[in-house]
């Protein structure tokens, strides 16, 4: 019952993100208010299990996780939905995709070593506690038994991305077929929105001068200075094109940990 009612403030906030995507000022403050909310009503029952393992190290619960994504399904449950800042791209597909990565993104977003504003407002909001449980439950969300995909994508890249992928050997650090990187906290790229995977590539060229665009990490950063925008445009569709895990996964009421 408790979970029902939160989703529906999932609903207000999804119209609220829509509205506000590009002004965190007011996120910031829907956050603070869910979070409110959120401590009002389990602050019973988390009180004696922080007491308990508080020094423990922190470990994350996708069924935690479950009821702290209501803000985030405002922009990440909405299939094809846009940013608009600094371009129009579309949000990325998290369902799917490596917790620890999940959780590596989140901590760079907080401590500022990611620079997308309204990113940077909703990660402040979380403790690592939060940040592990919500990395647990988008690791696990819409993954389906079974589902694999092929070590080599059958499609091939044409000879602008090829001659790319070669000179920087993108797959030794995210697999042959972009969907199994070889670190846990590295990112699937596979099926990928194109749009999103050529802003992340801009953002890694430009680095970290600029206060509202861009990204620090210095491998990335390293890899993405040695191309052009059309290059990483070219690279970008490709990725996008193969099959991979991660995905957008719409209206979280239909979530069994939800009802
Ligand atoms: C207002 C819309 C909005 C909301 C709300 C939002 N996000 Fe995001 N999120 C984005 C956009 C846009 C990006 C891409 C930012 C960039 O370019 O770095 C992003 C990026 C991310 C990434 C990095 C993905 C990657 O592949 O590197 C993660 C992880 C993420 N969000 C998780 C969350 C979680 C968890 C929440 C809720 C606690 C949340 N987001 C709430 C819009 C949103
Ligand atoms: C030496 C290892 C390494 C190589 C080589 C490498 N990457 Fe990465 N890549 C990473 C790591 C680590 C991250 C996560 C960085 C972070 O935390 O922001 C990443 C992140 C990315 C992202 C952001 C994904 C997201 O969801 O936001 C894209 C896009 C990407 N890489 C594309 C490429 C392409 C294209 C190439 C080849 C031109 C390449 N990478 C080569 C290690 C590598």
């Amino acid at each position: 019952m408790v979970l029902k009612w939160y989703g529906e403030w999932g609903c207000v906030c999804a119209a609220y993100n829509r509205a506000l995507i590009d002004r965190p000022e007011f996120l910031m403050d829907c956050a603070r208010k869910m979070n409110k909310l959120l401590t009002a009503v389990f602050a019973v029952s988390v009180a004696c299990v922080t007491a308990a393992s508080s020094a423990q190290e922190i470990k994350g619960d996708a069924a935690a996780g479950a009821t702290k994504v209501a803000l985030c399904m405002g922009c990440h449950g909405i299939p094809e939905y846009k940013a608009s800042f600094p371009e129009v791209y579309e949000v990325p597909k998290i369902a799917g995709q490596n917790a620890q990565y999940i959780e590596a993104a989140l901590k760079e977003y907080k401590s500022g070593d990611r620079k997308f504003p309204t990113m940077r407002a909703v990660a402040s909001t979380l403790s690592d506690q939060d940040i592990a449980d919500v990395a647990a439950y988008y690791s696990t969300l819409g993954v389906e038994s079974g589902h694999t995909v092929p070590d080599e994508p059958s499609i091939k890249p044409n000879a602008q991305v090829a001659a790319i992928l070669a000179k920087a050997n993108c797959a030794a650090c995210h697999g042959a077929n972009f969907d199994k990187p070889i670190a846990p906290n590295y990112p699937k790229l596979a099926g990928q929105h194109a749009s999103y995977l050529l802003v992340a590539l801009k953002e890694y060229k430009a680095g970290s001068d600029n206060p509202h665009f861009g990204r620090g990490n210095p491998i990335m950063g390293a890899m993405a200075k040695q191309f052009s925008d059309a290059d990483l445009k070219a690279v970008a569709e490709y990725v996008s094109s193969l099959p991979g895990d991660v995905k957008t996964v719409a209206i979280p009421r239909l979530d069994p940990r939800f009802k």
